[in-house]
């Protein structure tokens, strides 16, 4: 488990200093993906090698399993810091080393026997699929396999936790998409905490656990990826999920934004609502996907006149309705969302 606790960092002088990040708190629980998202310069990098134990926090602490250890002496960061994997971008690789040899550097440094390195070098490579690209370089690798052989080497010295700073970035979806398959994957068989840095949506989306936003140095939004897309008031949970509206209601209609609230809500939950009111109800747009084999959607419907148990009724299937006043509003949310 990570804890990050009231890290603040400051760079430069302190006449002079620039404060790049605020008070961060959050935490990964062990076996957790969780997702760091935020704009560029939100202090995303700046934040990974805190947590990466290379950078330390001007206040605040990094806990790992309970242990503060952003305030060690240098020898003992050394150690501690084998603990924490980092995947660096893919242009991190040696050029001049193959696969093999990069994949091999770390256990060269903490001084593991060649024999034992060939035989642990091996394994890697083979975990993360590139066992037949042993001996190319990495210019003769592609940039999803370049990312392989630097997760690879993250997890020569069998760390706990994984950090990667934007792993995925400059990587086609479908690339993108095997190589946090390949994330889950080695979270689900080494019990790795994970910590991905990233500007993409997707990312949070396709693997992440929990989330934290950051915006200029600070933290806007933080929890489990469901729950904030539960939260109707979540900025997150509407941009993981955005409901793309283009139809105008009728006059008379009432409309309601709804979010799902638990893993119970009735699949029929709209016919029950029409049957419940005697209202003819329509859907303006919505999306409903599973997160991490849990339903979440964001639907917009309108009911046909005005019914006093509309909200009550949605509550009582585990969903959160807001109604949707006046039109003006309502087409404001819409163009908002479009
Ligand atoms: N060593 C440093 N000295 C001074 N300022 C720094 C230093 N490192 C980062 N900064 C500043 O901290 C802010 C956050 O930078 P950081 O690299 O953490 O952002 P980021 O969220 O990773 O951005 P991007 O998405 O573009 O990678 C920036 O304004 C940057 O100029
Ligand atoms: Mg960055």
């Amino acid at each position: 488990m990570i804890e990050v606790r009231s890290v603040t960092k400051r760079f430069g002088k302190r006449s002079r200093s620039v404060e790049v990040l605020h008070d961060i708190d959050f935490s990964v629980g062990t076996g957790q993906i969780a997702a760091v998202i935020g704009q560029s310069g939100a202090g995303k990098t700046t934040l990974s090698r805190i947590i990466s134990l290379l950078e330390r926090p001007s206040e605040g602490r990094i806990l790992l399993d309970g242990t503060d250890v952003s305030g060690l002496s240098e020898r003992r960061l050394r150690d501690q810091r084998r603990a924490i994997g980092t995947i660096f971008q893919a242009s991190s690789l040696l050029a001049r080393r193959t696969a093999t040899e990069n994949v091999s550097l770390p256990l060269e440094f903490a001084g593991v026997g060649r024999s034992e390195r060939r035989a642990r070098v091996e394994e890697l490579l083979e975990r993360v699929g590139l066992s037949d690209k042993a001996d190319l370089y990495p210019r003769q690798l592609s940039g999803g396999q370049r990312q392989r052989v630097g997760i690879a080497r993250s997890l020569a010295l069998a760390p706990k936790v994984l950090v990667s700073d934007e792993a995925t970035s400059g990587l086609d979806p479908n690339t993108t998409r095997s190589i946090l398959a390949l994330l889950r994957e080695l979270r689900d068989d080494l019990g790795l905490t994970i910590v991905l840095i990233t500007h993409e949506m997707d990312v949070v989306r396709q693997v992440a656990d929990v989330v934290t936003v950051l915006d200029a140095g600070r933290v806007v939004e933080s929890g489990p990826v469901i729950e904030l897309l539960r939260d109707p008031h979540s900025e997150l949970g509407v941009g993981l999920l955005p409901d793309r509206s283009h139809i105008t209601a009728e006059d008379r209609d009432v409309l309601w934004h709804v979010t799902y609230g638990s893993d119970t809500v009735p699949t029929n939950w709209i016919e029950l609502l029409g049957k419940a009111t005697g209202r003819s109800i329509g859907v303006l747009s919505g999306t409903v996907e599973s997160v991490g084999g849990r339903p979440a959607g964001r639907v917009t419907i309108s009911v046909a006149g005005e019914h006093p148990s509309v909200g009550e009724l949605l509550s009582s299937w585990g969903l959160h309705g807001t109604r949707v006043d006046d039109d003006a509003s309502a087409r404001a949310t819409e163009e908002a969302a479009a």
